[in-house]
């Protein structure tokens, strides 16, 4: 009895994961289809991922699936009368979830042994990085503040921090402006955020892009859903809320179709069992006023903002609501591709190139992203960051957190090199 009570205390305290059981036989596919008959999967198939479709189906979109054993065949069975190419790309979610578990626990063992408070070749929890930003405002009382910026719906502390060696008092300098996590099952995005803290605080703070910008970075948006995509559910996007009707059976907001830009004008988005459900109404959830109000907080000097995502490889920018591009479009496009240069040449051999465009002509239509909402309140330059996925593509091994972090801080110096040499 009193070592089934330890173990529970010690379980607790880990990285634990639960609810793999709920993949057990569940595979991932590739499918190529038109746009129109990748959103139109949206409704009825949980879609991981979408992205262009490599060449040889150019004009095509791929979306990376889930399937339960008892769908497959009529879901095979529809693709192939559609005329829509699928591949088989991963057997057993359940046994890849277990495996990314088990990776977690021994590299988070192993920092702990080497004494190290936080690693890059492994996942936190969020609690872990709220007390590393509070840490690392200790240390570096003259460079980074933390604010304490509101509660999740389930009270969870969302934390972001101010990084200014002049504490935000000097008007004449840019800000940039990054966020993380809005999507719960998109991990790799938090340590992104966290690296490139620890570039500007720790490891370079006398470089101009720490000394000549102040910086807003939220790593972990979205610590609900977080936290359920590790305990309970992998795959979980939304937030946790349920405070809209039909909560009951779907509950949970995609914070990244909740902003004030073309809000409740997409159908797909309407429904709440949707996983790119817009809320009740714009700003509805607490998680996406947080990002508003590190946004408003100094808006007239923030020249460049920053969501990360994952996965696909690609840096997309406005407008996504109708594909129509806004009158910077072409810098928007050249400081997007300097940025992803600057990533590919650090890049994995295996991994894919960057791809940089128009959200809507790459993708989809989208309507009340951050992207949107943050071009069209007034900072010139806006991304949806969609980071690289490797062998599982969404579900990315802890073994390439470091590259991945590495090269993508590249690119990110690249995009406050730019800032300030125009500013
Ligand atoms: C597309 O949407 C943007 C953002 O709302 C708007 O400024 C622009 O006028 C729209 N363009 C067209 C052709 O509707």
């Amino acid at each position: 009895m009193t070592r089934l009570v330890i173990c529970v205390l010690l379980c607790v305290a880990s990285f634990v994961q639960g609810g793999h059981e709920k993949y057990e036989g569940h595979q991932l596919y590739r499918v190529a289809g038109l746009s129109e008959q990748i959103r139109g999967l949206e409704a009825s198939l949980d879609i991981l991922s979408a992205k262009p479709a490599a060449r040889s189906e150019s004009g095509k979109l791929e979306a990376l699936i889930r399937l339960a054993p008892e769908e497959k065949e009529q879901w095979l069975h529809y693709f192939h009368r559609n005329n829509m190419m699928y591949t088989k790309i991963a057997d057993n979610l359940a046994e890849i979830f277990r495996k990314e578990e088990a990776e977690i626990q021994s590299k988070k063992a192993a920092a702990k042994r080497s004494g190290k408070s936080m690693s890059w070749d492994t996942y936190y929890r969020h609690e872990e990085i709220n007390a590393y930003l509070d840490e690392l405002a200790e240390e570096h009382p003259d460079l980074v503040t933390v604010v304490n910026a509101g509660l999740s719906f389930e009270g969870r502390q969302i934390k972001y921090v101010r990084i200014s060696s002049t504490r935000f008092e000097n008007l004449r300098k840019p800000v940039i402006v990054i966020d993380a996590m809005a999507h719960a099952r998109e991990w790799v995005t938090t340590p992104v955020a966290m690296y490139i803290i620890h570039q500007l605080v720790v490891e370079a703070p006398e470089s101009p892009l720490t000394q000549s910008i102040d910086w807003i970075i939220i790593p972990v948006v979205n610590p609900d859903g977080y936290e359920y995509s590790i305990d309970v559910d992998r795959l979980w996007r939304k937030t946790r809320s349920t405070a809209h009707d039909g909560a009951d059976e779907c509950p949970g907001v995609d914070v990244n179709r909740n902003f004030d830009h073309h809000w409740g004008t997409a159908p797909n988005s309407a429904n709440p069992c949707s996983i790119i459900y817009e809320g009740p109404s714009a700003f509805s959830e607490p998680e996406t006023r947080v990002v508003r109000s590190a946004v408003t907080s100094s808006l007239e000097r923030t020249s460049l903002y920053i969501s990360l995502h994952s996965y696909g490889n690609m840096f997309l920018y406005a407008w996504g609501n109708n594909g129509t591009l806004p009158q910077n479009g072409l810098i928007l496009h050249l400081v997007g591709v300097n940025m992803a240069t600057a990533i590919d040449e650090l890049a994995l051999d295996e991994a894919n190139r960057y791809i940089v465009g128009n959200a809507a002509n790459v993708l989809y239509y989208t309507t009340g992203t951050s992207r949107d909402w943050t071009k069209a309140v007034g900072i010139p330059l806006t991304y949806t960051l969609e980071l690289p996925g490797y062998d599982y593509l969404f579900e990315v091994p802890a073994k390439y957190v470091e590259q991945i972090v590495t090269e993508t801080w590249a690119g990110i110096a690249v995009g406050a090199q730019y800032v300030l040499s125009t500013w």
